[in-house]
C-alpha cells in the first residue's frame, strides 16, 4: 500500500491540515451554522446557498466534473505574467508552499509563489448571511511587487436543479448591477423573487467582469481566463448567459509588506414593497448594512474570534481526556463537529449529495438530532416539532420534507414503516438532555394542516400505534415500502429500469413482508415510551405499551430467530430473509443491532450468539458489512439491495451507520473489548494514517460507506460527511463506551470499556450543572460500576441525581 500522506491533525487548533492539494478526493469543509452555508474543498472549490441547497443556491457548481471539483471561489494572482491561485486550483501552477487548514466552520488556504504569500480565511460570521473571504497578501521578497488580483465567483440562477437544465430560459434571464466595488446578482428579482446576492471587496477596484464568456473566453477554462491571462478586466455587464462576479485590483506591495482584502459573498431578502429604490434599481440597504458590519480587518477578526468562542462553548459541553489522542480528538472535536453538520444538512448537500435531490429525512433528522441535542437544545426542539408536523394522523409519515417550506415531499411520499418510531427516539433524547417535558404539550399539526393540531405526546402515541396496527402474519411489524434499509424493497417488484426503487408504487396489499429490524427498533423505542409515560404519570398507557412490547419479544423469539442470529425479514410471500436457509445474504446486520440493543432473548443466550455471529460473518478488516455473503444476482422480490455490485452500498458494504448498533449491543452485553474493537475499526482517526490513499475520502469525518470484504476494492470510502453514522458514533462513544448517559433525573455513569482502559476524565455540562468526572478501572473490568462518589459522598446506584452547580464525581469500576 502507498503510504503517502496528505495531511495531519492539529488538535490544538482543532484543525485538519492538508499539505498536498492533490488529495485522493476533494477533502471538504462546511461554513455557516444556521442560515447561510458554504461547502469548501481544500482547493477552494464548492458553493454557497441560503437555507436550502436546491431553492436558494447562490453560486454554481458542476458535480462530477472533469477535472474533479472545478468551480469555486477563486483568486487569481497575476505576478508579472506568472499566474497562480493560493489553493493551487484552477491554474494548478506548482506552488512553493501550499496548506489548507479545515477548522470548526472555517477554512484557511495558504499558497506561496515567488516571494508572495496569499492566505485566505473563509468563514461565515455568526448571524450573518454572508461568506467572508479575508485575503492577506504578503510580499516575502526583497523587492517591491506589483500584482494583478482577480476574484471570481459564478452565480447560480437560484434553483440549482433548473439552473442545470432549463437553458432556453436561463440564458436570457441573468441580470446584474454594479455599484462601486460591489457586484449584485439580481436575476429574476423583477417578479416573484425578492432576494439577491452580492460580491463585495473593501477596496477600490480598477475593473470588474460580470459576464462569464467575456471574462473566461468561450474556448478557455477556469485555468486560463482571457482577462486574467492578459492582465486586463473587460468591465463586462452581463445580460443573460452566465453572470459571474470578478473584481480586478492592482496591488503594490513593498518588501515585507502585507495587505488585507475583505471579500464578502452575501445574500439579501427584501420585503415585497421595498424591493426597488427606482425602476429596476434594487434596494441595497441590507447589503450595505452587511458590508458596513464587515468592512475592516478589525471587524472581521472580531467576527472570527466570536465564531471561535461559539465553538469553544459548544465543545465544552462534553470533553474527555483519556490520554489517547486518537480517541480524544474524535470525541472532543471532529465527531461533535460532524454531528452539527449532519443536523444542519441532513442528506442534502455534500460532494456526494447534489443538494437538489433530497430534503430532510424523517428518520435521518431524528437520528441526527440525537448527536446534536447536547450542543444547542432549542434548535433540536424546533426540529422535533418540524418533523412531527409532517406526520399523518395514523402515525405514518412523509419520508422527507423540504427545509425551506417544511412541507412533506410528495415525490417520495410515505409508507416507510420504521419512520414513526424514530420520533420517540429523538424526542426522548431531547427531554433527557434538557428535562424539558413541556415539549410534550406543544400543539403540532398533522401534514402541516392548520386545525389538525394535537399535542406532541399524541404524535408519539400514534407513532407507536402505527407499528402495533401494522403487524403481519408472525405478529411482527410489516415493513411497508422499506424500513431503515431503503434498499430492501420487499413490496416493490420492479423489472422496469426506468422506475426508482424508492418511489415506485408500494404494492403491499396482501403482503406478508415483515421486518425484524423494526421489531427491534420498536422494542427499544417502546421501552423508552413506557419509561416516559411512567415519568409523566400515564400508568395505563405505560401498561398498554408494555403488553405490546412483551408480545413483540415473544414474536421475535418464536419466529425471528434463526438459530445463530436474528432473521432479517419475511418477504412478500412469507419466506425468510437473512436465514441460514437462504442461498446468499444469510445474515444481516440491522436486526442483529436492534434486537441486541433491545436485548431480546438475552436470557436464552440469543444476544450473545447474535453478537458472536456478527464477529464471525460480518466483521472484516474495515468494519462490519451489512450482509453476508453479498448478493451476486438481482432478486426481484428484494429490490434495490440486490442490484448493487457485491460489497458496495447496501449490498454488503460496510454501511457505517449500522455498525454502532451492534457496538451498543456489545456494550449492553458488557463486552467492552469487542465493542471497542468494532468501534476503532470505523473511527476516522484510527484509519487516518493507514488509509490516506486507500480510503480516499476525508480522514477527519465518517463516511456513509466503506467498501466491504466482497468488494472489488475493499476499504475504499464513499459518501463522506452526511451520514447518520455521525450521530450514532457519538451516541456510542459518549453514552455507551465512556458511559455518560443523560436520564430524566440525572446523569447515569455506565461505561463499557476495553480492559486496557485504566482511567479517564469527562467534563460534562448538563442542564445547569457541571460535572467533573474521573473514572478509574483498577481491575481492568469491561463493565459494571462499583462505586460513585459525588462531591465526596458515595451515592447509591450509578445515577447522579441532578442538581445545578459544579460537582466532582469519582467513579470506580
Ligand atoms: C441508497 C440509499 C439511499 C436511498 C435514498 C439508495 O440508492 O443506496 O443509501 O438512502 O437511495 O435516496
Ligand atoms: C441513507 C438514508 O438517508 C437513510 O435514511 C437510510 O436509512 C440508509 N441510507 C440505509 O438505506
Amino acid at each position: 500500500m502507498n503510504d503517502k500522506r496528505y495531511g495531519h491533525f492539529d488538535d490544538q487548533h482543532r484543525e485538519y491540515v492538508i499539505t498536498d492539494p492533490k488529495t485522493p478526493w476533494p477533502w471538504i469543509n462546511y461554513l455557516g451554522n444556521e442560515d447561510f452555508f458554504s461547502l469548501i474543498s481544500n482547493t477552494a472549490g464548492g458553493y454557497s446557498f441560503y437555507k436550502d441547497a436546491k431553492f436558494r443556491r447562490i453560486t454554481r457548481y458542476r458535480y462530477n466534473n472533469v477535472p474533479m471539483d472545478n468551480g469555486g471561489r477563486y483568486f487569481y494572482i497575476n505576478d508579472n505574467g506568472n499566474i497562480w491561485n493560493p489553493g493551487w486550483k484552477p491554474c494548478k501552477t506548482p506552488l512553493d508552499f501550499y496548506e489548507c487548514r479545515h477548522g470548526m466552520s472555517y477554512t484557511r488556504i495558504t499558497g506561496r509563489k515567488n516571494g508572495i504569500e496569499a492566505s485566505v480565511l473563509f468563514f461565515v460570521p455568526l448571524n450573518t448571511f454572508a461568506e467572508v473571504q479575508k485575503l492577506t497578501l504578503t510580499n516575502q521578497s526583497n523587492e517591491t511587487k506589483k500584482l494583478k488580483l482577480f476574484s471570481f465567483e459564478e452565480w447560480c440562477l437560484w434553483n440549482a436543479a433548473t439552473d442545470m437544465e432549463n437553458f432556453q430560459r436561463n440564458f436570457s434571464t441573468g441580470e446584474v448591477e454594479i455599484e462601486g466595488s460591489t457586484i449584485y446578482h439580481k436575476t429574476e428579482y423583477r417578479e416573484r423573487r425578492n432576494h439577491y446576492a452580492f460580491y463585495h471587496v473593501n477596496a477600490e477596484i480598477q475593473g470588474f467582469d460580470t459576464d462569464r464568456e467575456t471574462f473566461v473566453g468561450l474556448y478557455n477554462e477556469f485555468a486560463n481566463p482571457d482577462a486574467v491571462v492578459e492582465g486586463k478586466p473587460r468591465n463586462s455587464h452581463a445580460h443573460g448567459w452566465s453572470p459571474i462576479a470578478s473584481h480586478y485590483i492592482e496591488v503594490e506591495l513593498k518588501a515585507g509588506e502585507s495587505k488585507d482584502f475583505i471579500f464578502l459573498l452575501g445574500y439579501v431578502e427584501n420585503e415585497q414593497d421595498k424591493k426597488f429604490v427606482a425602476p429596476q434599481v434594487i434596494n441595497k440597504e441590507k447589503a450595505h448594512a452587511i458590508i458596513e458590519k464587515l468592512n475592516t480587518t478589525e471587524k472581521v477578526d472580531k467576527a472570527f474570534s466570536e465564531l471561535g468562542k461559539y465553538w469553544d462553548a459548544l465543545l465544552n459541553i462534553y470533553k474527555v481526556n483519556t490520554g489517547n489522542d486518537k480517541l480524544d480528538r474524535m470525541v472532543n472535536i471532529w465527531n461533535q463537529y460532524q454531528c452539527m453538520v449532519t443536523f444542519n444538512f441532513s442528506r442534502s448537500a455534500s460532494f456526494f449529495e447534489s443538494g437538489v435531490g433530497r430534503g430532510m429525512g424523517f428518520r435521518d433528522s431524528n437520528q441526527d438530532l440525537v448527536g446534536f441535542v447536547h450542543q444547542i437544545p432549542p434548535r433540536a426542539r424546533q426540529r422535533i416539532i418540524d418533523i412531527a408536523s409532517t406526520q399523518f394522523p395514523d402515525g405514518g409519515c412523509y419520508h422527507q420534507y423540504q427545509p425551506l417550506t417544511k412541507r412533506g415531499n410528495n415525490d417520495i411520499g410515505g409508507g416507510f414503516n420504521d419512520d414513526p418510531c424514530w420520533l420517540i427516539f429523538g424526542t426522548v433524547a431531547y427531554i433527557k438532555e434538557t428535562g424539558d417535558f413541556s415539549i410534550l404539550d406543544e400543539m403540532v399539526p398533522f401534514d402541516n394542516q392548520p386545525g389538525s393540531e394535537v399535542t406532541l405526546f399524541e404524535h408519539l402515541k400514534v407513532s407507536m400505534d402505527h407499528v402495533i396496527k401494522n403487524l403481519g402474519p408472525h405478529q411482527l411489524p410489516l415493513i411497508g415500502r422499506a424500513d431503515w434499509n431503503d434498499c430492501l424493497n420487499l413490496n416493490c417488484f420492479s423489472w422496469d429500469p426506468n422506475e426508482s426503487f424508492q418511489t415506485t408504487e408500494n404494492k403491499s396489499e396482501g403482503s406478508k413482508a415483515e421486518s425484524l429490524m423494526i421489531a427491534g427498533l420498536f422494542v427499544v423505542t417502546a421501552k423508552q415510551y413506557v419509561e416516559l409515560c411512567q415519568k409523566i404519570g400515564k400508568e395505563e398507557e405505560a401498561n398498554r405499551m408494555q403488553k405490546a412490547i412483551d408480545a413483540m419479544v415473544t414474536a421475535v423469539k418464536k419466529d425471528g430467530w434463526d438459530g445463530e442470529w436474528y432473521l432479517r425479514a419475511y418477504d412478500f410471500f412469507g419466506n425468510k430473509i437473512g436465514s441460514n436457509e437462504c442461498e446468499e445474504a444469510k445474515i444481516f446486520i440491522e436486526s442483529q443491532g436492534w434486537c441486541t440493543m433491545a436485548q431480546i432473548g438475552a436470557e436464552d443466550g440469543m444476544v450473545a450468539k447474535s453478537l458472536d455471529s456478527c464477529k464471525k460473518y460480518l466483521e472484516c478488516e474495515h468494519g462490519m458489512v451489512l450482509n453476508n455473503p453479498a448478493f451476486s444476482k438481482y432478486i426481484y422480490e428484494y429490490g434495490e439491495i440486490s442490484s448493487y455490485p457485491e460489497g458496495y452500498k447496501e449490498n454488503a458494504g460496510i454501511f457505517c451507520h449500522n455498525n454502532p448498533w451492534v457496538i451498543i449491543g456489545e456494550t449492553l452485553a458488557g463486552r467492552g473489548n469487542d465493542a471497542w474493537n468494532h468501534y476503532a475499526k470505523i473511527l476516522p482517526s484510527y484509519v487516518e494514517e493507514k488509509y490516506q490513499t486507500l480510503h480516499k475520502v476525508e480522514p477527519y469525518v465518517n463516511c456513509q460507506m466503506v467498501a466491504g470484504k466482497d468488494a472489488a476494492k475493499p476499504g475504499e470510502g464513499k459518501n463522506s460527511w452526511l451520514t447518520g453514522t455521525a450521530a450514532w458514533m457519538w451516541l456510542t462513544v459518549s453514552q455507551y463506551i465512556l458511559g455518560i448517559k443523560p436520564q430524566y433525573d440525572g446523569l447515569q455513569i455506565d461505561p463499557c470499556l476495553p480492559t486496557t482502559a485504566k482511567e479517564y476524565t469527562v467534563q460534562r455540562k448538563f442542564r445547569d450543572a457541571e460535572y467533573d468526572i474521573t473514572i478509574k478501572n483498577p481491575n481492568s473490568k469491561q463493565y459494571g460500576v462499583s462505586q460513585v462518589v459525588v462531591d465526596g459522598k458515595a451515592i447509591e446506584g450509578n445515577t447522579i441525581p441532578y442538581a445545578a452547580g459544579k460537582h466532582t464525581v469519582e467513579v470506580t469500576m
